[in-house]
């Protein structure tokens, strides 16, 4: 099913089954936040190794490259609503 995401409140559209990782990167969103150490969070493996794509979904810790879009999920940076 195809639909939309929020990123921080902003809608997100998704094909069906793509995740939430590559729907944001289609719509130019690539940083995802900062990991603990303070570097920039984002996609680098792509298969749910580095752990560079954890975000907050629906108050959920998860792996953006894992996480299949389903309409209306809420997504936000792992820090916070501020990146
Ligand atoms: S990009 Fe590495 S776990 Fe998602």
């Amino acid at each position: 099913m195809s639909g939309r995401i929020y990123w921080n409140g902003t809608p997100v559209p998704f094909l069906p089954g793509e995740n939430a990782a590559s729907a944001l990167l289609r719509a130019g969103i690539a940083g995802f936040g900062r990991t603990p150490t303070g570097l920039p969070g984002g996609v680098f493996c792509a298969i749910g190794q580095c752990q560079g794509c954890l975000v907050m979904a629906d108050g959920r810790l998860t792996e953006a490259c894992l996480l299949e879009c389903r309409e209306g999920m809420r997504l936000s940076p792992r820090g916070g609503m501020n990146e």
